[in-house]
């Protein structure tokens, strides 16, 4: 069996999405197993050379990583033929400024979502590339979640007939930081260092409701700051400024109404962090990011609408699980390794940085109503 090397820039990796989902998880992983097969039998394994601020981080991390190439001069990396891919997983604020200098220097991107904090910058990037010709994708890491994944397969089987509703709920309490360490970096909810909700989940949630089928065309949101006292990573007490919590509803292609409610400020009693929920004429499907659950038109109960009497239907009982029939496989490696097949083999790959900008767009609009409290429309990015 042959063996080709693909090298990667890998920025961002001493932080918590670059390091454990990108680094460990997904490159890490591919390079344990012996790398990713392609049609012609071949095996494509990463080469990655680690780029940061903070040589004993980078050090540090690479070793954990069983890496032996780290760098902090990001202009010398991006002139090494040796490495066709850039990736970047900085914080969104640093986003803009690295992809576009590696995309002048010829690479082919992979980056974090959001791709960038405002519409016009997110569309520059996809615009740069497509001129330079290289190719790019952003992460899309919900779709590959098994939940979603079973969910997206009962889109493709037609499962719902007409998508009538769709919600979703992604909600969790982050601590504040004071009894507990935060689970999220603090950044997260400072306004002038790139942070907030609608910015961090909008994107995500874009392109889960275009998976249904259903590109929102349109959007109205309510957003706030509920929790305004958080403490940094070094426990030092801070003002957060950030949107923590949104509500908003879109009108998606083919009719279907969809509603989003997303907050740091919410403890969870549903099946996961995350669900999204699609009544359809024919059935419905509720997945969670691990677990999927249906129920066909005709396995409807009948809802009692009694104050009298307490409920007697059990509205749980009446779904069904989908099995698992493959193993559960890392959501960011899944996505990795059908970028580096789109890398070396072509073929489509449409969670790139034009879908990616549409998903800032959404955000965009999102802040825009909340501030504006009006209903926005929102055009299709131009191919
Ligand atoms: N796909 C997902 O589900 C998901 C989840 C969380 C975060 N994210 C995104 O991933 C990105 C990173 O988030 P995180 O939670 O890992 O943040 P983090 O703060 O843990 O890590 C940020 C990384 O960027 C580096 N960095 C910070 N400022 C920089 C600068 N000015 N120049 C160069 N490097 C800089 C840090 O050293 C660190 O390596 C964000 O864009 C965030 O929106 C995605």
């Amino acid at each position: 069996m042959s063996e080709r090397k693909i090298g990667i820039i890998m920025n961002g990796v001493t932080g918590r999405m670059g390091m454990n989902q990108h680094l460990m998880n997904a490159i890490a992983g591919i390079r344990r197993d012996g790398g990713v097969a392609l049609a012609d039998g071949t095996r494509l394994v990463p080469d990655p050379i680690l780029v940061g601020r903070d040589a004993e981080r980078l050090e540090g991390v690479a070793r954990r990583a069983g890496v032996d190439k780290w760098s902090t001069d990001l202009d010398v990396v991006l002139s090494d033929a040796a490495y066709p891919v850039y990736f970047d997983a900085v914080t969104t604020a640093a986003r803009v400024a690295n992809v576009h200098r590696a995309i002048a220097a010829g690479k082919h991107i992979y980056c974090e979502k959001p791709t960038a904090e405002n519409f016009a910058d997110a569309l520059s990037l996809y615009t740069a590339a497509k001129q330079k010709g290289v190719k790019h994708g952003v992460v899309a890491d919900k779709l590959w979640a098994p939940g979603m994944f079973k969910l997206r397969q009962l889109v493709q089987s037609g499962f719902f007939g007409k998508v009538l509703m769709v919600r979703i709920e992604g909600c969790y309490w982050v601590f504040e930081g004071d009894l507990q360490p935060p689970q999220r970096p603090s950044w997260n909810y400072r306004k002038a260092d790139g942070g907030g909700m609608i910015l961090d989940m909008m994107p995500h949630y874009f392109y889960m409701l275009e998976a249904m089928n259903g590109r929102p065309l349109d959007i109205v949101c309510h957003a706030d700051t509920l929790v305004k006292k958080r403490w940094d990573e070094r426990g030092k007490p801070y003002a957060a400024d950030a949107d923590d919590s949104l509500m908003a509803i879109s009108r998606l292609e083919g009719g279907a109404m969809a509603q989003i409610m997303s907050s740091w400020c919410v403890r969870v009693r549903t099946e996961d962090i995350i669900v999204m929920q699609v009544d359809g004429t024919d059935g419905s499907a509720v997945a969670g990011l691990a677990h999927c659950w249906t129920q066909r038109r005709e396995a409807t109960p009948k809802g009692q609408w009694s104050l009298d009497v307490a409920e007697p239907v059990d509205y749980y009982r009446d779904w069904q699980k989908i099995p698992e029939t493959a193993p559960y496989k890392n959501a960011f490696r899944t996505q990795w390794e059908l970028f580096l097949k789109h890398v070396v083999e072509g073929g489509e790959f449409p969670w790139n940085l034009r879908a990616a900008a549409a998903g800032v767009q959404y955000a965009e609009a999102s802040t825009a109503s909340w501030r504006d409290r009006r209903w926005i429309d929102l055009p299709a990015v131009p191919a």
